[in-house]
């Protein structure tokens, strides 16, 4: 239960939703809503910074990351030799076509797939190294997962859902509970705590799978085509949130995506095509292409 106090008449309003005006004088409540928010969101940057702290400058290496798929007697080359280094703190896209690669290289960096050949190294280990417990470990507390179907559980209630991985991770009820709620109010879901999946539209769904990828305070989170399902406004209100936790609590952003709104806000954009890059832009050489464009992305 949040609670405010009218800036016109000291009313205090204690609610679980949002105040627009006072109950007792009407008053806009506008500015402290939004003074709220703004402590809130500082708030969470800290509490997801904590566990981030280590000092390599790259989270995220590849170095001749391949994965074939063998389909009868043909073979199928998914990536073709993968080299990308990932700085911490990064907003890095990766567009390419259909079939291109894009979520067979997140399954590699999120450690779901092993790669035919080539290593994958987080924070500088090699995660080939890593004992099953440990790679375990590392998916539940290193790192946020994103997908484009949001994949909730949808018996669960989104503060349930939230606070899954906090379980695996082996939080403390309270705490659990007290770190799911402030996740959901920073995703603009503090009203919805027990709404399940199907009560909730596509938008505030992905919104919940947003916040459960912050669940243990990852470094990474890796997004594949978390637009993807979305309309256009729902989309982009999505990417700004995830641009605002890259930007406050320093998070490092990958995200997949067909979506020319990730250009705006990435720092890097890999292009790959048939499990190759092809080419990677920065963030000033897109701000030059789209000012030669005329404004349009
Ligand atoms: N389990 C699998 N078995 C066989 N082939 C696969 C498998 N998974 C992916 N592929 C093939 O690997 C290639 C890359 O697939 P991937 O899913 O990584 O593409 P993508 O870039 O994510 O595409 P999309 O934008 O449609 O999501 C495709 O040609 C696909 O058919
Ligand atoms: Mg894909």
């Amino acid at each position: 239960m949040a609670k405010y106090v009218c800036p016109s008449c000291g009313e205090k309003i204690e609610t679980t939703g949002i105040v627009t005006v006072c109950p007792k004088c009407n008053a806009d409540m506008a500015g402290v809503m939004e003074q709220s928010a703004r402590a809130l969101r500082q708030k969470a940057a800290e509490l997801i910074k904590d566990d981030s702290v280590t000092t390599h400058e790259y989270i995220v290496r590849t170095r001749g990351l391949k994965r074939s798929y063998i389909m009868g007697e043909e073979e199928v080359q998914a990536l073709r030799g993968i080299d990308l280094d990932v700085r911490r703190g990064e907003y890095l896209s990766i567009m390419g076509p259909s079939g291109s690669g894009k979520s067979t290289l997140f399954n590699l960096i999120g450690g779901l797939d092993k790669p035919t050949a080539g290593s994958c190294y987080i924070n500088e280990t090699d995660m080939a190294q890593l004992s099953a417990h440990e790679l375990a470990w590392q998916r539940c507390r290193t790192i946020g997962y994103i997908f484009q179907t949001f994949n909730l559980i949808p018996v669960m209630t989104a503060l349930e859902n939230v606070t899954l991985p906090m379980i695996f991770a082996g939080m403390g009820s309270d705490e659990m509970l007290e770190r799911g709620r402030m996740l959901l109010d920073l995703v603009g879901l503090g009203g919805r705590l027990n709404h399940k999946p199907q009560e909730l539209s596509g938008g505030q769904q992905q919104r919940v799978a947003v916040a459960r990828s912050l669940a243990n305070s990852p470094a990474i989170v890796l997004a594949d085509e978390p637009t993807g399902n979305l309309d256009l406004q729902t989309g982009k209100e999505i990417i700004e949130l995830l641009k605002e936790l890259n930007v406050e609590s320093g998070v490092t952003i990958i995200s997949a995506t067909h979506d020319l709104k990730m250009i705006d806000v990435s720092d890097r954009i890999v292009h790959i095509r048939d499990g190759q890059v092809e080419r990677i832009e920065k963030r000033e050489e897109i701000d030059l292409e789209i000012g030669t464009m005329g404004g349009q992305p």
